[in-house]
């Protein structure tokens, strides 16, 4: 059967054909036709030539072979319409072909139409059942209209299929967008909770920082009320001494004064006596009196007294320039060698009866500090010095300047301190003293107050020979700091 037969109904009768989109030049459909014989592409193309669907035209391309279908798929990727023949190199050329683009080149979307001359090599249930196809045509039996009603409903269907293509990934960008945006919802509530529960956190801490604070306070109250009792016993001691024989003396100097004011009640009292009479009495009572012993002691007397006035005085200066009480806790240059004496004479008692106190002062300039916090420093020195010496020891306090700090040394040939303890020297209520003597407070307040002047406090000892402690201030604080106080 030649293929003008096969198509002599393709002829027969010319309907309408569709109408050219007024005005508007659609691109064409593209449509392969796929057959070994020639004459099948001049019947297709003469039928096809002037339909129009949807408002546009078909661009018609040849292929002779599988082979050649296959060449022209991968260079127009956009072929809407493969009008195929089955029986072409082999006998099912057509069907491998349809196998080839479904299943190799994964294209769903070209629309495949059958068109067979002999039936019997693809039975059209088969062919429709296990092919993707959307047609199947016997060639014989094909009319225009036949012809015009296949392209109308496959190109529609590619046109949709294509549709649907070009909305899919729109559609997924919204579908993305939405679970990013339900995403960021959850993560914004997260951070919102996060935020809050940071925020309570914040507000414990602030109110434990606040607690402890006070603790602190507390704690260095009592530490200080610690060291005021134990320096109240020294210092108390201390002015007894002078005040004891300032009183005696004045017990003395009061007796004398009444022999004097009767030596001279007696010279007023003889005015008109015998002078030798008067002078008998009054060299008696001069002897009575033991007048020239008086007379001589008198002066040193006063001179005692007044030295220990004196010395009252300058325990009661110690005790002002130790506590600085006249003046605020400010930043200041001050002459630490000055602090450090005083100190001393306000712990001197606790000193004076174990120790040996040696002085090794170089030259230092004053230095920028709250001295009297430091002096609360060398007194918990100190005093821990007097009670490591068990029996009769040495203290020594060094100073000395280098490299824009400066250091001083508090050194005894007390009974050390084991490696153990030496970590824990510095931790509150650590001590290793019995109620009553110790708090344990001394040295962490030490540490603080070393801490805020920028400074380092440096320990070595070596148990049963002694410990040296150095202290080590820059002599002029950080900018930052002037006129901060720093608590103890
Ligand atoms: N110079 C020292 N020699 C020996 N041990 C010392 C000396 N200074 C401090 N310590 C040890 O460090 C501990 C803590 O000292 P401190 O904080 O001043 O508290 P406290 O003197 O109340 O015990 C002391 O109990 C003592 O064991
Ligand atoms: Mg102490």
């Amino acid at each position: 059967m030649s293929a003008e037969n096969e198509f002599s109904s393709l002829f027969a009768t010319e309907s309408e054909v569709g109408s050219v989109a007024g005005g508007v030049t659609l691109p064409a459909w593209q449509v392969l036709l796929v057959d070994d014989e020639p004459m099948m592409h001049t019947v297709l193309h003469f039928a096809m030539q002037d339909m129009v669907v949807e408002g546009r035209r078909l661009a018609l391309s040849d292929a002779s072979s599988s082979t050649e279908a296959q060449a022209a798929l991968l260079r127009q990727p956009d072929i809407a319409l493969i009008l195929l023949d089955v029986v072409m190199e082999t006998t099912d050329a057509g069907l491998r072909f349809v196998e080839y683009v479904r299943q190799i080149l994964h294209n769903r979307k070209v629309r495949i139409v059958l068109l067979t001359g002999q039936p019997a090599y693809a039975l059209e249930r088969d062919v429709i059942a296990n092919y993707e196809i959307d047609d199947y045509r016997v060639k014989s039996e094909l009319t225009s209209d036949k012809l015009f009603t296949c392209l109308y409903s496959t190109l529609r269907t590619y046109q949709a299929l294509h549709d649907l293509e070009l909305k899919l990934p729109i559609e997924k960008l919204a579908m993305e967008l939405q679970t990013a945006n339900q995403q960021l919802t959850i993560e914004i509530a997260d951070r919102t909770r996060a935020q809050a529960l940071a925020g309570e956190q914040m507000h414990t801490l602030k109110e434990v920082n606040k607690r402890l604070e006070e603790a602190q306070y507390q704690l260095l109250q009592s530490e200080k009320m610690a060291s005021i009792g134990l320096l109240a016993s020294g210092v108390a001691h201390e002015i007894n001494n002078p005040i004891g024989y300032v009183s005696s003396n004045l017990g003395t100097l009061e007796s004398y004064s009444k022999g004097f004011l009767d030596i001279i009640e007696a010279y007023e009292a003889g005015a008109d006596t015998d002078p030798q009479t008067r002078l008998a009495r009054i060299n008696a009572l001069k002897e009575s009196l033991d007048f020239n012993y008086a007379k001589g002691d008198v002066v040193a007397l006063v001179q005692e007294t007044t030295d220990g006035l004196n010395r009252v005085k300058s325990i009661v200066q110690s005790l002002k320039d130790f506590s600085r009480i006249e003046t605020a806790d400010t930043w200041a240059m001050e002459d630490v060698t000055k602090g450090i004496e005083s100190t001393l004479s306000v712990v001197w008692n606790e000193l004076k009866y174990k120790c040996e106190v040696r002085r090794e002062f170089g030259e230092i300039p004053p230095v920028e500090c709250v001295l009297s916090h430091l002096n609360q420093v060398f007194l918990n020195m100190l005093i821990n010095a007097a009670h490591a010496i068990v029996e009769h020891g040495t203290v020594t306090i060094r100073t000395g300047c280098a490299h824009e700090r400066v250091w001083i040394e508090i050194a005894d040939t007390g009974k050390g301190i084991v490696p153990e303890h030496l970590t824990h020297i510095f931790d509150p209520f650590f001590t290793t003293k019995p109620v009553g003597k110790g708090t344990g407070l001394g040295l962490s307040i030490s540490y603080g107050i070393i801490k805020k002047h920028h400074g380092e406090i440096e320990v070595e000892s070596q148990p049963g020979h002694g410990t040296v402690f150095r202290i080590w201030l820059p002599i002029r604080q950080p900018a930052s700091e002037e006129g901060m106080i720093p608590a103890p």
